[in-house]
């Protein structure tokens, strides 16, 4: 006899242990779902579903699945034309997510909704115009025999009793306050992903990675020298390692490295009809921008500069920025752009940053959420 019978020809079980036994036939008796609404499986009747008896009701059906397969077809084309045709750098602002890439959205709707056509398209295949048989599957009994249970019962007392679990009361607390708190360290590391943004308590690694020593009105310094920079000493196709002016406070501090490795910036000048885009309004000064100097890869300090095409170059793994075009990445593994520093000048005429790095500085390896 098949395991995968109909009810009508299972009338008569056999569970692999030879002949029907009463306990079987008392099994039969019983239905074969329990629980308050449920009716047993036999007393159900069959009623056929429309596809089966209309051939219009079927045609209907096979439209409505092959329009759900047609609709997968188009959104796998509308998926190849947002790949190629939507700048991966152009950025729309999504309720709750955020600022998010119009590329990244245009490919996860199209995609999700190509395969949620082709699931719906199947399941609508399959329980409406497929063969609609009702099956039983007979199955063993899960419960062990007495003689199994009792055996395990006796194993256990065995080993409490060899181990002294009941006997040594001192050890049996210690080691079940140590299992209890154990899991604690696992739920503590969690305050990690918990930032103020979220509603918790601590950074968000996207804030922490943001932070640099640049602030509001902070000076800009030449790297080496620490002048300020006035902007008529930087001339146009020029370029600046530059520092912020509390760099040395920032020297003295021990344990310091990452920060004053993220302070380091870039300067450079073009004629400001050569700057196609920046990543906020009014970030430049009279054609000069900053931008970081680590590089957003894996983390290379860059100053190779072409100042006819503007393009920066990083010499590790040959990653190249547009600084005319928000520092967009134009070649090479970087996944992001270099970040932009805001500037303006104060009231002696010097270069200082308007405001601090507005997003995560080197590598991306990071959620940037
Ligand atoms: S670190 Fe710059 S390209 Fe790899």
């Amino acid at each position: 006899m098949s395991d995968l019978t109909t009810r009508d020809s299972a009338e008569t079980p056999d569970h692999g242990h030879g002949p029907a036994s009463d306990a079987d036939a008392a099994d039969l008796a019983r239905p074969l779902f329990t629980g308050p609404g449920a009716l047993p499986a036999a007393d159900v009747p069959h009623r056929p579903r429309a596809s089966d008896v209309d051939p219009r009701a079927a045609r209907r059906v096979e439209r409505q699945v092959a329009s759900l397969f047609l609709l997968a077809v188009i959104m796998v084309i509308l998926f190849v034309v947002a790949y190629v045709a939507i700048d991966p750098y152009t950025m729309v602002y999504v309720p709750v997510l955020g600022e998010v890439g119009a590329q990244n959205i245009a490919l996860g709707v199209t995609f999700g909704l190509g395969v949620f056509a082709i699931g719906a398209g199947a399941i609508q295949w399959a329980k409406k115009l497929m063969p609609d048989v009702e099956v039983v599957q007979e199955r063993h009994s899960m419960e062990s025999s007495t003689d199994e249970t009792d055996a395990a019962a006796e194993q256990f007392e065995r080993g409490k009793e060899e181990s002294g679990f009941g006997q040594y009361r001192l050890i049996r607390r210690t080691l079940i306050a140590a299992l209890a708190l154990f899991p604690i360290p696992l739920v503590v590391l969690l305050r990690d992903l918990w930032s103020p943004k979220n509603g918790g308590f601590g950074p968000s690694p996207v804030e922490v990675l943001s932070e640099t020593a640049w602030e509001a009105n902070m000076p800009i310094v030449t790297d080496g020298t620490y002048a300020k920079i006035r902007p008529e000493d930087l001339p146009v196709g020029g370029l600046v390692s530059a520092l912020p002016e509390n760099i040395n406070e920032i020297q003295e501090e021990e344990h310091n490295l990452n920060a004053r490795g993220k302070a380091a910036i870039l300067l450079v000048r073009m004629e400001p009809d050569e700057i196609r885009s920046q990543q906020g309004e009014g970030w430049d000064f009279q054609g000069i921008l900053a931008y970081s100097k680590i590089c957003t890869h894996v983390g290379c300090p860059i100053a190779l500069y072409e100042h006819r095409t503007h393009h920066l170059l990083c010499p590790c793994h040959q990653s190249t920025f547009d600084l005319a075009d928000s520092g967009n990445v134009i070649f090479g593994p970087a996944a992001r752009r270099m970040p932009q520093l805001p500037i303006g000048v104060d009231e002696e005429g010097f270069l200082v940053a308007k405001m601090p790095f507005q997003e995560p500085i080197g590598p991306s390896f990071w959620e940037r959420g």
